[in-house]
């Protein structure tokens, strides 16, 4: 395997892991997060050698920080055949509370974040004839939240919907493109947005009666950024534990 994939929001968290398991699946992984600092130790904790991980500093709102991480990661590496776009804000305010700047904040990085990934590492990978774009969706934006607030629960709708567009736009160059909708995982996030006792209380709504195990949704995306993975794209991969069924 000689193919490079960029993960964002990597420093902590579901995108950590699934930068370790790329790079455990023989990728090297450009690790970036809003901080280079955080990003720096991210990428010492998967490779220590810094071999086959690589920190970059990009802030999802900017589409400028995607250019400059793409001509970086060019530079450094010599090409790109894989984004994840992992990084999210969440929030759980209650929907009559949200004010204009806190949704155009969760939007901005969810949902353009998103969108300015899409555009600019799927231009590279549409130019080259091969991709592997990856969203991060939520089963918030199937069943509109539950535990988290209303502009996280639409903006991962919204990056269910882009994926499809992307899908169609960049299918015929080689390009695939993904969204992974995971529920509730066993995550640090989500103990820190829930109280214990709802925690509780969704755990005994869950089908399977457990949190989802983020391993398993890095191994997910890392099946869908590999070569062979050619005939799947526009499409929601659900990761519930039976929450949501089709
Ligand atoms: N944890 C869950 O149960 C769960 C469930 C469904 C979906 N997801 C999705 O999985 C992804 C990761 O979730 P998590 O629980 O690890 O979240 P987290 O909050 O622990 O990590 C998010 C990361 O994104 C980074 N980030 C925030 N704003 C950024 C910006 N503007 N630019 C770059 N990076 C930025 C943060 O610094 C952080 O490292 C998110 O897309 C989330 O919506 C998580």
């Amino acid at each position: 395997m000689n193919q490079i994939a960029l993960v964002t929001g990597a420093a902590q968290g579901l995108g950590l892991c699934i930068a370790r398991h790329l790079h455990a699946a023989g990728f090297k992984v450009v690790v970036t997060d809003r901080q280079l600092a955080q990003a720096a130790e991210a990428a010492r904790s998967i490779d220590a050698t810094g071999e086959r991980a690589w920190p970059l500093a990009l802030d999802v709102t900017r589409k400028a920080d995607f250019e400059t991480a793409l001509a970086a990661v060019l530079e450094h590496w010599g090409g790109l055949q894989v984004l994840v776009n992992n990084a999210a804000m969440t929030k759980a305010t209650p929907v009559m509370d949200i004010g204009a700047d806190e949704f155009d904040a969760v939007l901005a990085v969810n949902l353009r974040g998103t969108l300015f990934g899409c555009q600019v590492m799927g231009a590279h990978m549409a130019a080259q004839g091969y991709g592997r774009l990856v969203n991060m969706a939520s089963l918030a934006g199937q069943n509109g939240g539950t535990a988290t607030g209303a502009h996280y629960a639409c903006s991962k709708g919204g990056i269910m919907t882009l994926t499809k567009i992307f899908a169609r736009e960049l299918g015929p160059q080689g390009v695939t493109c993904n969204a992974v909708s995971p529920g509730p995982m066993d995550l640090p996030s989500v103990h820190a947005l829930v109280p214990d006792e709802r925690l509780a209380q969704i755990v005994q709504g869950i089908p399977v009666r457990k949190l989802g195990n983020a391993d398993f949704v890095a191994d997910l995306i890392v099946r869908l950024a590999m070569p062979d993975a050619d005939f799947v794209t526009g499409a929601t991969w659900d990761v519930n534990g039976g929450l949501f069924m089709r």
